[in-house]
């Protein structure tokens, strides 16, 4: 064996003997484990923390436990599972997916890497996720942990304009034909657990012999962090008899397709909002990835629900059905404290 493919083996058996003693082999999709499944967990925690999925993910699975049962499930049923976990574009990309599957694959979840790479949300990281976690075939990843950790072991400079691509050649060179499942998690493992962003615990890492970066105390791939933008939005929600007047959102900008109160920026509400009985103004601070929200919402309270003229999709909610649909966290949260 080569001095190089000799690297690669120690690498990728440290990290999988170091996963079949430290992973955390209890996380819910490692157990009865089916590609559609992974699929699931892996649009999950594509943008966001393992923590967090756990309960969304359990929830999920638990009303749609397969490729069949999610079959007929319309858009708004998968938002609403989705209510709270942000980035929303990911849920209309199952819902996408599971028809495409329906039409072109019988219903049966796809076993390539080419056909899941076809599929809405799914780029070649994800894909390899699937397939080496649920399928055992050897597949490279490269999320943020993988990136984080290989780039240390490397000591790749991550201000190269062809990183990625450096990056996607050593993946792959590392990732190895047996223990495909062990590797995987274990590397993504790793990456959250120990060769952390800020301060890595290289004295308990696998990996310390060899890894270029070992015991450095700077972090090779900090980023500078971009300040966060503000905005400020002005609701009004319209309320009667524990129903409230939802409207669905549809630009792209935030909150994609989810149920908000009317949005007084772009339209005028004169022309929808009668003078109410009772009217009451709260103000929430909502954090997204990308920008701070500085909400002011307006409750108007009416004796009765009462129709408008307007062409952007609405409807009377009760308070006991909210679950049922896709509202963000903050306006959520509102409406079931409100008495
Ligand atoms: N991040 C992305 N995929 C993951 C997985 N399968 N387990 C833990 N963290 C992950």
């Amino acid at each position: 064996m080569n001095s190089i493919n000799k690297n690669s083996q120690e690498f990728s058996e440290g990290v999988t003997n170091w996963y079949l003693l430290n992973g955390r082999e209890s996380l819910p999709w490692r157990r009865n484990v089916s590609g559609y499944k992974v699929w699931i967990s892996e649009i999950m925690l594509q943008q966001t923390q393992v923590k967090t999925v756990i309960p969304f993910y359990k929830k999920f699975i638990k009303k749609y436990p397969n490729l069949e049962s999610i079959s007929s499930a319309t858009e708004d049923d998968i938002l609403a599972l989705w209510s709270g976990l942000g980035f929303y574009r990911r849920a209309k990309n199952i819902y996408k997916s599971k028809e495409i599957i329906k039409k072109e694959y019988k219903n049966r979840f796809p076993r390539k890497f080419n056909e899941l790479m076809l599929l809405p949300g799914i780029g070649r990281s994800t894909a390899g996720a699937i397939m080496s976690i649920a399928y055992k075939k050897s597949y490279p990843i490269l999320d943020a942990n993988v990136k984080r950790v290989i780039s240390r072991y490397e000591k790749i400079d991550m201000s190269d304009k062809d990183v990625m691509k450096k990056l996607w050649m050593l993946s792959e060179f590392l990732t190895p034909i047996n223990n495909i499942f062990e590797y995987t998690q274990g590397i993504m493992d790793l990456g959250a657990t120990v060769c952390i962003s800020r301060s890595p615990n290289c004295i308990q890492c696998p990996l310390n012999q060899s890894c270029k970066s070992a015991y450095e105390t700077f972090d090779i791939n900090k980023k500078i962090k971009k300040e966060k933008s503000k905005k400020k939005i002005y609701f009004t929600l319209a309320h009667s008899k524990k129903s409230f007047l939802l409207f669905k959102k549809n630009d792209k900008t935030f909150w994609e397709s989810l149920w908000i109160p009317y949005d007084n920026q772009n339209l005028k509400k004169s022309n929808i909002f009668k003078e109410p009985y009772k009217s009451e103004v709260k103000n929430l601070n909502h954090a997204l990835s990308h920008v701070d929200l500085d909400i002011t919402i307006e409750i108007f309270d009416y004796k009765k629900p009462f129709k408008i003229e307007t062409n952007l999709e609405h409807q009377w909610i009760n308070k006991n059905q909210i679950d049922k649909f896709g509202l963000p966290k903050p306006i959520k949260s509102i409406i079931e404290n409100y008495v």
